[in-house]
């Protein structure tokens, strides 16, 4: 039997290696998806180039432009790959009869409702990256039926795709390797996600080959103040932690004060993450091993 071909995009970020591993072995499949260096998604020509010279009937995009402070500045980056190459993408899938399962961000919410944000509550993004990663889901919604947007935040996995900064975990660990103070936001509550739970959840997602908007995260919620203190406990680091509140003069983009999702779609779907306290003990483990 010929086995079956899946277009992973972004496979070099920290949520495109696990899922890429994963869908080999779960769906016996070949994986293709060349790197950034080989396919720039901010080109259209290269996407349509992409699309007529290989076949396959699902893709996954894993890319993302993710700097929130310098897409405060010059937002093109931004909306070149989170919105522009997510509707290219999607109008070629469509004619193509191709499925479509793409990630988005907590940051389309204006982070107010002050509890957990259900699928269908109004985006209302604070800053250009949450509003590029908006526009990106509303061009897929309306050009390709056959998608599934999967919402996510606070992401950290153990790959590091070249161009990324540190996650928050290994940013943490290394400002106290250095002996650097630590200076950490109280006043941001959302979920930290481990990016291998989330691959799996959304291989979960794919095998059911659901349609629509999912929001996926590890349950519980705590403030990144919290989330470092948790690291520094689970480490046995007796360094001390400066609790902040607000924006610095240097920080260009907002943020919302409390950006949770809701997961209760998932978990009906039978799909549901460990707590945030859970999986950063087990990243903390798998990252000696
Ligand atoms: N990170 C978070 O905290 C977070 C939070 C909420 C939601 N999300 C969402 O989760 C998804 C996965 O994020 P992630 O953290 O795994 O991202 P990541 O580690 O930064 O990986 C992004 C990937 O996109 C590729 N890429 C960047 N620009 C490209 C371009 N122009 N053309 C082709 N490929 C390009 C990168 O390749 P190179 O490195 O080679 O450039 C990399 O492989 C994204 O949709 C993101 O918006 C992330």
């Amino acid at each position: 039997m010929k086995k079956r071909t899946i277009a992973v995009l972004g496979m070099r970020g920290q949520l495109g290696t696990e899922l890429a591993t994963r869908i080999r072995t779960r769906f016996e499949a070949e994986v293709i998806g060349p790197p950034h260096q080989e396919l720039d998604l901010a080109q259209e020509d290269q996407i349509s180039a992409f699309m007529a010279g290989n076949q396959f009937d699902l893709l996954v995009n894993c890319t993302a432009y993710n700097q929130v402070e310098a897409a405060q500045n010059d937002p093109g980056p931004a909306f070149a790959l989170n919105a522009s190459a997510v509707a290219n993408l999607a109008a070629l899938c469509k004619k193509r009869g191709v499925y479509l399962v793409h990630f988005s961000t907590d940051y389309v919410f204006d982070g107010t409702k002050g509890s957990p944000y259900d699928e269908d509550d109004t985006p209302n993004p604070l800053n250009i990256y949450g509003l590029s990663k908006y526009a990106g889901e509303a061009s897929l919604r309306i050009l390709h039926s056959r998608h599934c947007i999967i919402r996510t935040s606070g992401l950290y996995g153990k790959h590091r795709s070249p161009s990324a900064k540190m996650n928050f975990v290994e940013t943490i660990l290394s400002r106290v390797r250095e002996d650097q103070p630590l200076s950490v936001r109280n006043d941001l509550i959302c979920t930290p996600t481990s990016a291998s739970e989330l691959a799996d959840a959304a291989c979960e997602l794919m095998d059911q080959e659901a349609v629509g908007t999912f929001h996926a995260s590890n349950s519980g919620s705590c403030s990144w103040f919290d989330f470092a203190s948790e690291i520094l406990r689970l480490e046995k680091i007796s360094a001390p932690i400066r609790s902040t509140i607000g924006d610095t003069p240097t920080t260009a983009a907002s943020r919302p004060a409390y950006s949770v999702l809701n997961t209760q779609k998932l978990e009906r779907l039978g799909i549901r993450l460990s707590s945030w306290q859970e999986a950063l003990a087990r990243y903390l483990f798998e990252r000696k091993s």
